[in-house]
Order: structure tokens, then C-alpha cells, then sequence
């Protein structure tokens, strides 16, 4: 099945990321957020980051332009009615998520269309028995920034069908330019399975006042050759997400190491969320 139109539910970090890479290869995009407020936050994170895009040479300006013609903007999901691929990136909600996935599939009229969370946590399964095509949800997790990270998983549950994920996996490889891996369907697949804990502990260790932030992240970059540390990464990622992904992988395994330190816990509902909200660990306001 060819992928034509995408749907996008949600156009903040992740969700724009994604927008950016399909109209990029030539796809319809339809990105569909809440308000006309939120739209306009999703069009200007998508044109700021497509004129970076062009200002690196990383696109021309036919394709700078191409690109930006094949995206279109709603807050109605019924527009979503024709997409062949619809890719969900709202926050870590399982009760949003399933309410999303109940209202696409009653709205998606393609009898293949494919249904994919961008989720970092749960567990795709549970969120496919939302639909009555449980056998068309697939994951399809990608990195931060999206345009950029080379990865991206792959999480058929237990449900999926082979074909539907062939069809992404084809996708993300060959129209997306993407490297796919096939990753478990258990909380924090592959990747965040291993970072949210390291990121965790980072936070840990601030919090229990070992050592200063600086000293934590220049620790990593520099005696592990990562670009950026692991205070600095959280604030990127937003430490909303992290604690929600904390939380879900606690909840499945029930092991220590994902319990969401006080630190994390406090920030998040101070609402000081990292770099989207001008401070969260570091402060960016200035
Ligand atoms: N399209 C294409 N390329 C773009 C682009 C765009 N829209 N925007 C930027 N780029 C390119 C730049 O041109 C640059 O390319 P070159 O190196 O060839 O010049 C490159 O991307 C890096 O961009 P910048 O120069 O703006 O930024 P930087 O050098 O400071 O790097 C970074 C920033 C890419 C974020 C880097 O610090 C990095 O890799 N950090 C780690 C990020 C990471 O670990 N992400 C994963 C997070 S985990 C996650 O997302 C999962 C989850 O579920 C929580």
C-alpha cells in the first residue's frame, strides 16, 4: 500500500518534526491541532525549522517550498478522513491516546489506513484495542529532534499484522530517509528503555546534591563523547515527558531505577518543563 496523505494528531516538538519529514518526501500532510492558537504554534515551529533547514543547505529552495505547499493545517480530525498513515503525537496520555485512536478510526475511511502512536512509553497493544482494527496500529517512535535523528522504531504489538508493518517499515527507509529498527512492545521500547533511566539518574543525582549540573553534563559530553548531557537532553525532550515515561515504565516493571525522582516530580508540576517553557533545569528565558 502506497502512503500518500498523512495525518498528523498533534503539531508540537514531535508532532512538527514528523509533519517536516513527510511533506519533505512529498506527501500530503494534514496536521491537526486543538485550537487556532495551537496551529499557529505548529506552523511557525515548522517554517522556523524548514528555514533552518534552507539556511544549512540541507534543502533547496524548490524543496523548501514543494514542502511547505504539501502542509495544511486543522483543528477538525474529521480532515483526517482520507490519510492512508495517521501518526499520533500528543502527550503521554493513555486516556488522550485512546480517545484519539477510538475517534480515528471511526472517522478514517480507508479500510487500510494505518494508525501509529509516536508515543515513548505505552505500550501499543493498549492503545490499539481503542479501534476495531487493532491489526492497523503500529508504533513508529521517533527522535528528538525529529528532522534530524537518524531513528526510528518500529513497535508492532501484539496485534499488528505483518503487512502493516512492512508498509511503515518500507516508509520510514525509503521515504523518510530514516534508519528503522524493530523494537519490543514493552514500555520505553529499545531506546528508552536504556535512556530514560540514565537520564533519571541524572536528575537523581542533582537533586540528592552530588553533583552540580554543569558537572554532570560536562562529565557525559566529555568523558563519553555524548553531544549533549543529560540535564541538557531532559530540558530538550521537556521534563513533562520524561516524567510521564518515568511513570509508565515504573508502572510496568516496577523497578526503582524509573521511579521519577522528587526533583522531577516538583519541576513538572511547578510547570518547569525545560526549553519550552523558558526554564526548566537551565534557564533559557534571557
Ligand atoms: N532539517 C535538516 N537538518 C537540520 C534541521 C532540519 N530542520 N535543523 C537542523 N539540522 C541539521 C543542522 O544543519 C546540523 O547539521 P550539520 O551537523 O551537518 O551541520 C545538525 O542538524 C545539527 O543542528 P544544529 O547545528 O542546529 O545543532 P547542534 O549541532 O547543536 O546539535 C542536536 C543539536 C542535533 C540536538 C545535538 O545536540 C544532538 O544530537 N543531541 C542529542 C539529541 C538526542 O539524544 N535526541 C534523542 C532524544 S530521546 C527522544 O527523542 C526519545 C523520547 O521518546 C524521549
Amino acid at each position: 500500500m502506497a502512503i500518500e496523505t498523512v495525518g498528523l494528531v498533534g503539531g508540537g516538538q514531535m508532532g512538527a518534526g514528523i509533519a517536516e519529514l513527510a511533506a519533505k518526501a512529498g506527501c500530503k500532510v494534514i496536521v491537526r491541532e486543538i485550537s487556532a492558537e495551537a496551529v499557529e504554534g505548529a506552523q511557525k515551529r515548522l517554517e522556523g525549522s524548514f528555514g533552518k533547514a534552507l539556511s544549512r543547505e540541507k534543502i533547496d529552495q524548490a524543496g523548501h517550498d514543494a514542502a511547505l505547499a504539501n502542509l495544511n493545517y486543522t483543528t477538525d480530525l474529521a480532515d483526517l478522513a482520507d490519510c492512508d498513515l495517521v501518526v499520533e503525537a500528543v502527550v503521554e496520555s493513555p486516556e488522550l491516546k485512546h480517545e484519539i485512536f477510538k475517534a480515528l478510526d471511526e472517522i478514517c475511511t480507508k479500510p487500510d489506513v494505518i494508525f501509529a502512536s509516536n508515543t515513548s512509553s505505552i505500550p501499543i497493544a493498549s492503545i490499539a484495542v481503542s479501534t476495531t482494527r487493532p491489526e492497523n496500529v503500529v508504533g513508529l517512535h521517533f527522535f528528538n529532534p525529529a528532522p534530524v535523528m537518524k531513528l526510528v522504531e518500529v513497535i508492532p504489538s501484539i496485534l499488528t499484522s505483518d503487512s502493516v508493518v512492512d508498509t511503515v517499515r518500507t516508509f520510514a527507509a525509503d521515504r523518510l530517509g530514516k534508519e528503522p529498527v524493530i523494537a519490543p512492545d514493552r514500555s520505553g521500547f529499545i531506546v528508552n528503555y536504556l535512556l530514560v533511566p540514565y537520564l533519571v539518574q541524572a536528575i537523581r543525582l542533582l537533586g540528592d546534591g552530588h553533583a552540580t549540573k554543569e558537572d554532570i553534563d560536562n562529565g557525559m559530553m566529555m568523558g563519553c563523547g555524548h553531544p549533549m548531557g543529560p540535564l541538557a537532553l531532559s530540558d530538550m525532550i521537556g521534563l513533562d515527558t520524561i516524567h510521564h515515561v518515568a511513570v509508565a515504565m515504573f508502572e510496568e516493571y516496577k523497578e526503582q531505577i524509573y521511579a521519577p525522582p522528587p526533583l522531577l516530580s516538583r519541576m513538572v508540576e511547578g510547570g518547569l518543563l525545560g526549553r519550552k517553557t523558558g526554564r526548566g533545569i537551565y534557564d533559557y528565558s534571557s
